[in-house]
Protein backbone atom coordinates (compact mmCIF):
# COMPACT_ATOMS: atom_id res chain seq x y z
CA UNK A 1 0.00 0.00 0.00
CA UNK A 2 1.42 3.65 -1.12
CA UNK A 3 1.70 6.03 1.95
CA UNK A 4 -1.65 7.74 0.81
CA UNK A 5 -3.62 4.61 1.50
CA UNK A 6 -1.47 3.78 4.71
CA UNK A 7 -2.66 7.39 6.37
CA UNK A 8 -5.93 6.93 5.66
CA UNK A 9 -6.08 3.53 6.91
CA UNK A 10 -5.02 5.01 10.05
CA UNK A 11 -6.96 7.81 10.43
CA UNK A 12 -10.47 5.95 9.68
CA UNK A 13 -8.89 3.47 13.03
CA UNK A 14 -7.11 5.99 15.19
CA UNK A 15 -9.31 9.40 14.18
CA UNK A 16 -10.36 11.65 17.17
CA UNK A 17 -14.15 11.86 17.72
CA UNK A 18 -15.26 15.54 16.72
CA UNK A 19 -18.94 16.59 15.89
CA UNK A 20 -17.65 18.34 12.78
CA UNK A 21 -16.72 14.93 11.64
CA UNK A 22 -20.37 13.04 12.07
CA UNK A 23 -22.11 15.85 9.71
CA UNK A 24 -21.72 16.37 5.81
CA UNK A 25 -23.49 19.63 6.13
CA UNK A 26 -21.46 22.11 4.19
CA UNK A 27 -22.61 24.85 6.52
CA UNK A 28 -21.69 23.43 9.39
CA UNK A 29 -17.97 21.70 8.05
CA UNK A 30 -17.43 26.00 7.14
CA UNK A 31 -18.76 27.19 10.74
CA UNK A 32 -16.15 24.23 12.58
CA UNK A 33 -13.16 25.44 9.71
CA UNK A 34 -14.14 29.08 10.54
CA UNK A 35 -14.02 28.69 15.10
CA UNK A 36 -10.77 26.10 14.15
CA UNK A 37 -8.88 28.91 12.77
CA UNK A 38 -5.49 29.39 15.90
CA UNK A 39 -8.29 27.63 18.18
CA UNK A 40 -7.75 24.25 19.70
CA UNK A 41 -10.29 22.19 19.38
CA UNK A 42 -11.32 21.24 22.68
CA UNK A 43 -12.23 24.98 23.28
CA UNK A 44 -13.90 25.19 19.76
CA UNK A 45 -16.45 22.08 20.61
CA UNK A 46 -19.12 23.44 23.05
CA UNK A 47 -18.86 26.85 20.83
CA UNK A 48 -19.82 25.38 17.63
CA UNK A 49 -22.94 23.11 19.19
CA UNK A 50 -23.81 26.26 20.62
CA UNK A 51 -23.97 28.33 17.73
CA UNK A 52 -25.22 25.16 15.36
CA UNK A 53 -28.04 25.99 18.03
CA UNK A 54 -28.73 29.35 17.68
CA UNK A 55 -27.96 30.08 13.81
CA UNK A 56 -28.67 26.24 12.36
CA UNK A 57 -28.62 27.60 8.73
CA UNK A 58 -26.83 29.82 6.51
CA UNK A 59 -30.37 31.69 6.14
CA UNK A 60 -30.59 32.29 10.42
CA UNK A 61 -26.90 33.49 10.46
CA UNK A 62 -27.67 35.63 7.23
CA UNK A 63 -30.35 37.44 8.93
CA UNK A 64 -28.82 37.74 12.54
CA UNK A 65 -27.95 41.22 14.14
CA UNK A 66 -24.16 41.29 14.12
CA UNK A 67 -24.78 41.61 18.53
CA UNK A 68 -26.33 38.40 18.56
CA UNK A 69 -23.75 36.54 16.51
CA UNK A 70 -20.72 38.19 18.58
CA UNK A 71 -22.65 37.31 22.06
CA UNK A 72 -22.51 33.51 20.79
CA UNK A 73 -18.92 33.74 20.01
CA UNK A 74 -17.92 35.50 23.12
CA UNK A 75 -15.16 33.66 24.81
CA UNK A 76 -13.83 32.30 22.00
CA UNK A 77 -11.71 35.06 20.60
CA UNK A 78 -10.40 36.38 17.40
CA UNK A 79 -14.29 38.27 16.80
CA UNK A 80 -13.30 39.28 13.10
CA UNK A 81 -13.93 35.68 12.36
CA UNK A 82 -17.77 35.86 13.15
CA UNK A 83 -18.34 39.28 11.89
CA UNK A 84 -16.83 37.75 8.60
CA UNK A 85 -18.69 34.97 9.01
CA UNK A 86 -22.00 36.50 9.20
CA UNK A 87 -21.25 38.92 6.17
CA UNK A 88 -20.02 35.70 4.60
CA UNK A 89 -23.40 33.94 5.32
CA UNK A 90 -25.38 37.14 3.69
CA UNK A 91 -23.73 36.40 0.12
CA UNK A 92 -24.00 33.00 0.18
CA UNK A 93 -27.40 33.50 1.05
CA UNK A 94 -27.67 36.29 -1.52
CA UNK A 95 -25.28 34.97 -4.33
CA UNK A 96 -25.55 31.53 -4.25
CA UNK A 97 -29.64 30.71 -3.01
CA UNK A 98 -28.28 29.60 0.01
CA UNK A 99 -25.94 26.72 -0.47
CA UNK A 100 -21.94 27.17 0.32
CA UNK A 101 -19.82 27.00 -2.50
CA UNK A 102 -18.11 24.01 -3.60
CA UNK A 103 -15.39 25.37 -5.53
CA UNK A 104 -12.25 26.82 -4.57
CA UNK A 105 -12.80 30.30 -6.72
CA UNK A 106 -15.95 30.87 -5.28
CA UNK A 107 -14.81 29.96 -1.08
CA UNK A 108 -12.02 32.53 -1.74
CA UNK A 109 -14.18 34.98 -2.69
CA UNK A 110 -15.83 35.25 1.15
CA UNK A 111 -15.21 37.33 3.83
CA UNK A 112 -12.80 35.18 6.41
CA UNK A 113 -11.87 32.35 4.00
CA UNK A 114 -8.33 32.00 2.85
CA UNK A 115 -6.36 29.31 0.90
CA UNK A 116 -6.06 27.23 3.77
CA UNK A 117 -9.71 27.36 4.86
CA UNK A 118 -11.01 27.17 1.14
CA UNK A 119 -8.90 23.79 0.61
CA UNK A 120 -10.54 22.51 4.14
CA UNK A 121 -13.98 23.55 3.30
CA UNK A 122 -14.12 22.53 -0.30
CA UNK A 123 -12.22 18.76 0.81
CA UNK A 124 -14.19 17.92 3.98
CA UNK A 125 -17.71 19.46 2.26
CA UNK A 126 -17.68 18.39 -1.24
CA UNK A 127 -15.08 15.99 -1.84
CA UNK A 128 -12.96 18.35 -4.10
CA UNK A 129 -9.31 17.22 -3.67
CA UNK A 130 -7.61 20.03 -2.52
CA UNK A 131 -4.65 20.79 -0.38
CA UNK A 132 -5.43 22.40 3.11
CA UNK A 133 -1.57 23.69 4.36
CA UNK A 134 -1.17 25.28 7.27
CA UNK A 135 1.67 24.92 9.83
CA UNK A 136 0.83 21.36 10.60
CA UNK A 137 0.82 20.50 7.24
CA UNK A 138 4.21 21.80 6.47
CA UNK A 139 5.87 20.26 9.32
CA UNK A 140 4.64 16.58 8.46
CA UNK A 141 5.28 16.97 4.77
CA UNK A 142 8.60 18.32 5.21
CA UNK A 143 9.39 15.53 7.26
CA UNK A 144 8.13 12.90 5.09
CA UNK A 145 9.99 14.62 2.35
CA UNK A 146 13.66 16.00 3.88
CA UNK A 147 12.46 19.58 2.86
CA UNK A 148 15.15 21.93 4.69
CA UNK A 149 14.39 25.23 5.57
CA UNK A 150 12.31 27.31 7.79
CA UNK A 151 8.68 26.88 8.51
CA UNK A 152 7.88 30.06 7.73
CA UNK A 153 9.97 30.55 4.46
CA UNK A 154 8.10 30.78 1.65
CA UNK A 155 10.44 28.57 -0.36
CA UNK A 156 9.22 25.85 1.91
CA UNK A 157 5.92 26.41 1.92
CA UNK A 158 5.77 26.72 -2.04
CA UNK A 159 7.79 23.12 -1.89
CA UNK A 160 5.43 21.70 0.88
CA UNK A 161 2.20 23.07 -1.33
CA UNK A 162 3.25 21.73 -4.82
CA UNK A 163 3.59 17.87 -2.79
CA UNK A 164 0.40 17.88 -1.40
CA UNK A 165 -1.72 19.35 -4.55
CA UNK A 166 0.41 16.12 -6.27
CA UNK A 167 -1.00 14.20 -2.89
CA UNK A 168 -4.65 15.38 -3.18
CA UNK A 169 -5.93 13.24 -5.58
CA UNK A 170 -7.42 10.02 -5.18
CA UNK A 171 -10.21 8.26 -2.88
CA UNK A 172 -11.93 10.55 0.11
CA UNK A 173 -10.20 13.81 -0.05
CA UNK A 174 -11.86 14.85 2.83
CA UNK A 175 -10.69 11.90 4.85
CA UNK A 176 -7.35 12.97 3.33
CA UNK A 177 -7.32 16.44 4.32
CA UNK A 178 -8.13 15.72 7.82
CA UNK A 179 -5.69 12.85 8.20
CA UNK A 180 -2.81 14.72 7.33
CA UNK A 181 -4.42 17.69 10.26
CA UNK A 182 -4.76 14.55 12.73
CA UNK A 183 -1.24 13.03 11.66
CA UNK A 184 0.15 16.54 12.44
CA UNK A 185 -1.99 16.97 15.55
CA UNK A 186 -1.40 13.73 17.27
CA UNK A 187 1.63 12.19 16.07
CA UNK A 188 4.35 14.36 13.91
CA UNK A 189 4.40 16.41 17.07
CA UNK A 190 6.99 19.76 16.86
CA UNK A 191 9.61 18.82 19.30
CA UNK A 192 8.92 15.09 19.83
CA UNK A 193 6.74 13.11 17.42
CA UNK A 194 5.62 9.70 18.04
CA UNK A 195 7.59 7.86 15.26
CA UNK A 196 7.04 4.39 16.54
CA UNK A 197 3.08 4.58 16.28
CA UNK A 198 3.09 6.73 12.92
CA UNK A 199 1.71 4.68 10.01
CA UNK A 200 4.12 6.37 7.40
CA UNK A 201 7.29 6.70 9.52
CA UNK A 202 8.77 3.62 6.66
CA UNK A 203 8.68 6.20 4.01
CA UNK A 204 10.15 9.38 6.05
CA UNK A 205 13.35 11.07 5.72
CA UNK A 206 13.47 13.26 8.55
CA UNK A 207 12.75 10.14 10.49
CA UNK A 208 15.77 8.48 8.82
CA UNK A 209 18.01 10.94 9.38
CA UNK A 210 17.65 10.82 12.99
CA UNK A 211 16.25 13.96 13.86
CA UNK A 212 12.75 14.67 13.01
CA UNK A 213 12.30 17.06 15.32
CA UNK A 214 14.79 19.15 13.42
CA UNK A 215 12.66 19.61 10.51
CA UNK A 216 11.60 22.25 9.47
CA UNK A 217 14.12 24.19 11.12
CA UNK A 218 11.76 26.62 13.46
CA UNK A 219 13.63 29.42 12.58
CA UNK A 220 13.03 32.63 14.91
CA UNK A 221 9.89 32.94 16.37
CA UNK A 222 8.44 36.60 16.34
CA UNK A 223 9.25 38.57 19.61
CA UNK A 224 5.89 38.58 22.11
CA UNK A 225 5.35 42.22 23.26
CA UNK A 226 4.90 42.27 26.97
CA UNK A 227 2.58 44.88 27.97
CA UNK A 228 1.06 45.78 31.15
CA UNK A 229 -2.34 47.47 31.38
CA UNK A 230 -4.58 48.81 33.91
CA UNK A 231 -8.39 48.08 33.88
CA UNK A 232 -10.99 50.18 35.49
CA UNK A 233 -14.16 48.46 36.72
CA UNK A 234 -16.22 51.84 36.76
CA UNK A 235 -19.65 51.10 38.76
CA UNK A 236 -22.53 52.98 39.06
CA UNK A 237 -25.36 51.31 41.23
CA UNK A 238 -25.37 47.44 39.75
CA UNK A 239 -24.35 48.22 35.95
CA UNK A 240 -20.42 48.67 34.62
CA UNK A 241 -19.20 51.16 32.12
CA UNK A 242 -17.87 49.27 28.73
CA UNK A 243 -16.20 50.33 26.05
CA UNK A 244 -14.89 48.85 22.64
CA UNK A 245 -11.79 46.57 23.09
CA UNK A 246 -8.74 47.75 21.86
CA UNK A 247 -6.82 44.70 22.51
CA UNK A 248 -9.16 43.36 19.15
CA UNK A 249 -9.68 46.16 17.51
CA UNK A 250 -12.70 47.02 19.26
CA UNK A 251 -14.85 43.89 18.18
CA UNK A 252 -15.93 43.31 22.14
CA UNK A 253 -16.79 45.09 24.96
CA UNK A 254 -14.67 45.68 27.89
CA UNK A 255 -14.02 48.06 30.76
CA UNK A 256 -11.85 51.14 29.83
CA UNK A 257 -8.05 50.26 30.05
CA UNK A 258 -4.53 51.77 29.65
CA UNK A 259 -1.16 50.66 29.15
CA UNK A 260 1.06 51.48 31.91
CA UNK A 261 4.58 52.29 29.91
CA UNK A 262 8.03 52.51 31.47
CA UNK A 263 8.23 54.70 34.32
CA UNK A 264 4.87 55.86 34.63
CA UNK A 265 3.06 54.04 38.08
CA UNK A 266 -0.09 51.78 37.82
CA UNK A 267 -1.93 54.36 40.16
CA UNK A 268 -1.41 57.17 38.05
CA UNK A 269 -2.74 55.33 34.84
CA UNK A 270 -5.58 54.41 36.82
CA UNK A 271 -6.40 58.01 38.03
CA UNK A 272 -6.02 59.61 34.23
CA UNK A 273 -8.53 57.05 33.70
CA UNK A 274 -10.84 57.67 36.39
CA UNK A 275 -10.77 61.07 35.59
CA UNK A 276 -11.62 60.16 31.91
CA UNK A 277 -14.88 58.61 32.74
CA UNK A 278 -15.70 60.47 35.65
CA UNK A 279 -14.92 58.54 38.72
CA UNK A 280 -15.97 60.22 41.83
CA UNK A 281 -12.78 59.72 43.34
CA UNK A 282 -9.27 57.97 42.75
CA UNK A 283 -9.57 54.49 41.85
CA UNK A 284 -8.74 52.20 44.56
CA UNK A 285 -6.40 48.70 43.46
CA UNK A 286 -5.07 46.51 41.83
CA UNK A 287 -8.18 44.52 43.59
CA UNK A 288 -6.55 41.61 41.07
CA UNK A 289 -4.14 40.99 38.64
CA UNK A 290 -4.26 38.73 35.49
CA UNK A 291 -2.40 37.53 32.84
CA UNK A 292 -4.19 37.05 29.08
CA UNK A 293 -1.23 35.74 26.42
CA UNK A 294 -2.28 35.52 22.67
CA UNK A 295 0.26 34.95 20.07
CA UNK A 296 1.46 38.06 19.73
CA UNK A 297 1.16 39.93 23.53
CA UNK A 298 1.86 38.75 26.89
CA UNK A 299 -0.40 41.21 28.87
CA UNK A 300 -0.70 41.52 32.67
CA UNK A 301 -3.61 43.28 33.34
CA UNK A 302 -4.87 45.01 36.61
CA UNK A 303 -7.78 45.43 37.20
CA UNK A 304 -8.65 49.28 39.67
CA UNK A 305 -12.06 49.47 40.78
CA UNK A 306 -14.02 52.92 41.42
CA UNK A 307 -17.38 54.10 41.54
CA UNK A 308 -18.74 56.94 39.49
CA UNK A 309 -19.49 60.67 40.15
CA UNK A 310 -23.44 60.98 40.57
CA UNK A 311 -24.07 63.04 38.10
CA UNK A 312 -21.38 61.71 35.95
CA UNK A 313 -21.88 60.40 32.31
CA UNK A 314 -18.40 61.25 31.33
CA UNK A 315 -16.59 59.53 29.22
CA UNK A 316 -19.79 57.53 27.42
CA UNK A 317 -20.68 57.93 24.60
CA UNK A 318 -23.25 55.77 22.56
CA UNK A 319 -22.17 57.07 19.53
CA UNK A 320 -18.55 55.50 20.03
CA UNK A 321 -20.30 52.46 21.54
CA UNK A 322 -19.49 53.02 25.43
CA UNK A 323 -22.72 52.12 27.64
CA UNK A 324 -23.43 50.75 31.23
CA UNK A 325 -24.16 47.62 31.27
CA UNK A 326 -26.31 45.95 34.21
CA UNK A 327 -24.00 42.97 35.56
CA UNK A 328 -26.71 40.40 34.51
CA UNK A 329 -26.87 41.33 30.65
CA UNK A 330 -23.14 40.60 30.45
CA UNK A 331 -23.66 36.51 29.35
CA UNK A 332 -25.61 38.33 25.96
CA UNK A 333 -23.05 40.86 25.28
CA UNK A 334 -19.91 40.26 22.92
CA UNK A 335 -16.84 40.00 26.05
CA UNK A 336 -13.68 37.93 25.87
CA UNK A 337 -12.84 34.98 28.36
CA UNK A 338 -10.68 37.48 29.67
CA UNK A 339 -12.61 40.70 30.06
CA UNK A 340 -15.31 38.49 31.64
CA UNK A 341 -12.52 36.79 34.30
CA UNK A 342 -11.75 40.66 34.63
CA UNK A 343 -15.28 41.74 35.79
CA UNK A 344 -15.42 38.45 38.35
CA UNK A 345 -17.79 36.17 36.11
N1 LIG B 1 -8.19 21.98 12.29
C1 LIG B 1 -8.73 22.63 11.25
N2 LIG B 1 -9.69 21.90 10.67
C2 LIG B 1 -9.78 20.74 11.37
C3 LIG B 1 -10.58 19.59 11.28
N3 LIG B 1 -11.51 19.48 10.34
N4 LIG B 1 -10.38 18.62 12.17
C4 LIG B 1 -9.44 18.76 13.12
N5 LIG B 1 -8.67 19.80 13.27
C5 LIG B 1 -8.83 20.81 12.41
Amino acid sequence: MNVRGRLLRWYRRHKREMPWRETRDPYAIWVSEIMLQQTRVETVIPFYHRFLERFPTVEALARAKESDVLARWSGLGYYRRAKNLRAAAAVVAREHGGRVPSSIDALLELPGIGPYTAAAIASIAYGVPAAAVDGNVIRVIARWEGLEGSRDDARLRREVTARAEALAPGPDPGDWTQALMELGATICLPREPLCERCPVAGACVARASGRPDRFPDRGRTAAVRVERRVLLLLRRRSRVLLVPDPLDGGATLAPPSAIVTNGRSAARVARALGRAHGAAGDPLGPTRTFRHQTYSHDYTIEVWEADAARDGSAGVDPREGSRWSALADLPRLPLRATTLKALGR
